[in-house]
């Protein structure tokens, strides 16, 4: 069976390789003829554990072009994953979602099943579903949510957690479980519902996500005053199979393409409803201040910035992508240039380093390090903002050896309070540890 996938960003680009390695022959479409040409030779436009090798195996069934025409003609399964952004009032964006729906009009075959994997509001494929009752073709939408975190996205798609799908068209529902017979017959739980029901358990998933890492980063601001550890807590909390562990660590908040996103499309969706969701709301609200939290203990520490020397070390919104959307490291960059610091950034990735300093205002205080060695030399404090390895096991000599200064901002509660030995530790939610 031959299908095509809609543009090929995270998500459709996992989609589209895993749907080859069921033996689908896939028709991958993306409008960027860069992104295309790249993808045609083997690469990736992103980092992601996994792709290129995988894209390399099976290139031989996945077609890539940047004709519309060709790709919506190709099948009668049409996979959508185009982005949703925030638009101005919080609302998703659904400019491209209405572009494949006008190509699906023009160019798709007379009967086709049009899945949509974009995180989209509420309502939208049963809207979509009664628009296309009008035209004179069959085109069934299906809400089929993706639930990929970037990192693992290869892995969460060929081995999902949860396979979501929302139609009420009985074709649709045997189409479905025949294009997800693999993972289904290694017991992935599959649920069919409503597409409402489907959409809706999108939103809510990422939220509850997002609500655990604000309520523990919010216990984390209390846990200060209390001279507790919010790191011990968290361990001991998580060990509770109904609490568990993962979205628990305190931090600098939550990031990315899809959380801060979809958390407030969720509190305009129930606004637009008449119902304020403020368990929702709140936890945005926390996310947002989580940075300055942070920020304060700096300013705090350091005294008057002007001139200070900091490295900020981690720009993507987590470790193990290069993904620089809705990254901490944003706002300390900004503040800190604000504030008259000359700021020495850092990360493991090319790329992330690269983007990161398009959303910087040119300034010669910024400094952009190939090294993790060049971004430590002559600061006066680091601050670490994602967990990736590099910044989790940081040698205290060579720190001494190159530093000015002798205090680290740990903004992932990497270390145990009393790692160092030589520099003032603080961290988030835990006691400032003083060097001896
Ligand atoms: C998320 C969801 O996990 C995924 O299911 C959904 O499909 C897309 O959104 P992703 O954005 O890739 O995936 O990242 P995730 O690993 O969930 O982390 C999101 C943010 O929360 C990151 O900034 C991360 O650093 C932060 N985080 C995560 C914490 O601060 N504490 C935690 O315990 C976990």
């Amino acid at each position: 069976m031959k299908i095509t996938v809609i543009a090929l960003s995270y998500v459709g680009l996992a989609n589209a390789i895993v749907l080859a390695e069921r033996g689908f022959e896939v028709v991958a479409y993306d409008k960027d003829a860069e992104k295309v040409t790249k993808l045609e030779n083997g690469e990736p436009s992103f980092e992601e554990k996994g792709l290129s090798d995988a894209l390399k195996k099976n290139c031989k069934r996945i077609t890539f072009t940047t004709d519309e025409k060709e790709a919506y003609e190709a099948s009668s399964v049409v996979f959508v994953a185009v982005d949703t952004p925030s638009g101005a009032d919080g609302s998703a964006d659904l400019t491209h979602l209405q572009e494949v729906v006008a190509c699906i009009k023009k160019y798709a075959k007379e009967e086709t099943f049009v899945v949509i994997r974009s995180t989209v509001p509420v309502g939208t494929n049963q809207t979509l579903n009664e628009a296309a009752s009008e035209s004179e073709k069959k085109i069934h939408f299906i809400s089929n949510p993706e639930f990929m975190a970037e990192g693992r996205a290869l892995m969460d798609e060929r081995s999902p957690s949860r396979i979501v799908i929302g139609t009420s068209n009985k074709e649709a529902r045997d189409l479905m479980r025949r294009l997800y017979a693999k993972p289904i017959s290694e017991g992935a739980p599959y649920y069919e519902m409503d597409g409402a029901s489907a959409e809706l358990t999108k939103y809510a998933s990422n939220l509850f996500l997002s609500l655990k890492i604000s309520y523990i980063n919010e216990v984390a601001r209390l846990a200060e005053p209390l001279g507790a550890d919010i790191s011990a807590v968290a361990l001991a909390m998580g060990a509770d199979p109904r609490i568990g562990h993962s979205m628990l660590h305190a931090g600098v908040g939550f990031g990315g393409a899809c959380l801060p996103k979809d958390g407030a499309a969720f509190a305009k969706i129930a606004h637009d409803q008449g119902l304020r969701l403020s368990l929702v709301e709140d936890t945005l609200a926390i996310n947002q201040t989580q940075p300055f939290f942070l920020y304060q203990k700096i300013v705090k520490k350091m005294g008057p910035l002007s001139g200070k020397k900091i490295a900020v070390l981690g720009l993507t919104f987590k470790a193990g992508t290069s993904d620089v959307r809705h990254s901490a490291a944003e706002f300390f960059a900004k503040s800190l240039l604000a504030d008259g610091a000359i700021v020495s950034s850092y990360d493991p990735s090319v790329s992330a380093r690269d983007s990161f300093a398009k959303q910087i205002p040119s300034s010669d205080k910024y400094l952009s390090s190939n090294t993790l060695q060049e971004a430590l030399t002559d600061v006066d404090a680091l601050v670490i903002l994602t967990e990736a390895p590099e910044f989790a096991s940081l040698d205290e000599a060579e720190l001494c050896s190159l530093m000015k200064g002798r205090v680290i901002f740990d903004g992932r509660n990497l270390y145990d309070i009393r790692h160092f030995s030589f520099f003032d530790y603080i961290s988030i939610g835990r006691p400032e540890r003083k060097h001896e």
